[in-house]
């Protein structure tokens, strides 16, 4: 080939940049899905996956914007002789089932650990990493999760028993980093998620290691207590978030049962204010009208998804009653009126003090009904309950 060595090297460096901006158009807006884990946990099978992909095409969840397919903890197997990662029984052909995904309109997410162990105690891919990246780019996967697990006794040791010593924090956000570069150097645009649980002050560092999103926090569970509880804190990280890396509160729980449609309702509508990944965590394959009816309401979606990319924060708490506010695209405004409390309660909102125009375009969300405008509303908000205005000028 005929070729000067400055013009390889320019062409070089023009294909890696192309290929670094891909990775870092990833994510303008917080990824839409469905991920095993809080369903399947680390029993889920690649029939439990096909089935998932199934309901969401048939459900219209796909059609409403939910594309990841993710695969959590459970799929890994031994390593080849030569290091090469594989999957499990349970999975008995991971390129086929990423090509079944990706027939369907979807695409498939996996997960591994920085460290040499997952949580539930699978392979990690400590040591393997440039060679797992490869494996999931030749699988034809386009999200990872990287979860911190096992790694996280290597912190204690180089932070002398602290986590987070100065010395630990390089550590850990070395770990991310390589394995950030390796999916680059795929070629493969993958989408990457940080699972450390919060520690460290992540939302500061997260995007600089690669991370497209960054978990805030502890895992959720199916109950009101521990999903408020979560939702609620992360008041004041807003400014940490913007299109292509996003704040992380963990995965959605509606439709697992264990809470009421009320509080889903909280749930869904406080994770659309925080501009939240949202990725479905249930059954889909068995989920019931109601449930869906909360996962797909448009404008709880649109509110997430804005494409101005800020996520909402906390403008008032008086006792267990909150208002959140998000600024979206065209001046218009998402407004939660939440009350944790254990009794149905009135709540007030002075819709001037939120830089709302004057005769903006009111609408009731889960109630799917135009309110008329008023200076100021008043509403009665159910128990664990939410009213989510969504205002347009
Ligand atoms: C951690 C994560 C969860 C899930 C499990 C899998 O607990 O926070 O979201 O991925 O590991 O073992």
């Amino acid at each position: 080939m005929f070729c000067f060595k400055r013009i390889c090297l320019a062409t070089a460096l023009f294909l890696f940049s192309c290929v670094v901006s891909a990775q870092e158009n990833l994510a303008r807006t917080p990824p839409m899905g469905w991920n095993s884990w809080n369903h399947f946990f680390q029993r889920v099978t690649d029939a439990d996956v096909r089935a998932a992909a199934d309901a969401m095409v048939a459900t219209g969840m796909r059609d409403a914007g939910y594309v990841y397919v993710n695969i959590d903890d459970g799929w890994q197997g031994e390593r080849r002789p030569d290091g090469t990662i594989q999957s499990n029984d349970r999975f008995p052909d991971m390129k086929a089932l990423a090509d079944y995904v990706h027939a369907k309109g979807l695409k498939l997410g996996i997960y591994s650990s920085p460290g040499p162990k997952t949580c539930a105690k699978f392979e990690g891919s400590y040591g393997h990493e440039a060679q797992d990246a490869r494996t999931y780019a030749a699988w034809g996967v386009d999200y990872l999760k990287y979860d911190l697990c096992s790694f996280g006794a290597m912190l204690q040791t180089a932070g002398n028993g602290n986590a987070a010593s100065p010395a630990a924090v390089a550590l850990q956000k070395q770990a991310y980093r390589k394995m950030h570069d390796a999916l680059v150097a795929t070629g493969r645009p993958i989408v990457f998620s940080l699972c450390q649980y919060g520690m460290s002050n992540v939302w500061e560092w997260g995007p600089d290691v690669g991370g497209n999103l960054w978990r805030t926090t502890g895992d959720i569970s199916d109950k009101y207590d521990r999903m408020s509880l979560i939702g609620f804190e992360q008041a004041g990280l807003s400014r940490y978030a913007r299109p292509g890396h996003w704040n992380d509160p963990d995965m959605l729980e509606i439709g697992n049962g264990g809470m009421t449609l009320d509080e889903y309702k909280t749930h869904m509508s406080l994770w659309a204010i925080l501009a939240a990944p949202l990725l479905a965590g249930n059954d889909l394959s068995k989920v019931t009208p109601e449930h869906l009816a909360i996962l797909e309401n448009k404008n709880a979606i649109a509110i997430d998804q804005d494409p101005l990319g800020k996520q909402g924060d906390r403008i008032s708490a008086l006792g267990p009653y909150e208002v959140w506010t998000k600024p979206m695209a065209n001046g218009r405004t998402a407004i939660g009126l939440f009350n944790r409390g254990e009794l149905a309660h009135d709540m007030t909102v002075d819709l001037r003090l939120l830089g709302v125009s004057r005769n903006a375009h009111v609408h009731d969300v889960w109630a799917n009904a135009d309110v008329p405008y008023r200076d100021v509303i008043t509403t009665l908000v159910p128990k664990h309950g939410v009213v989510l205005l969504l205002t347009t000028p």
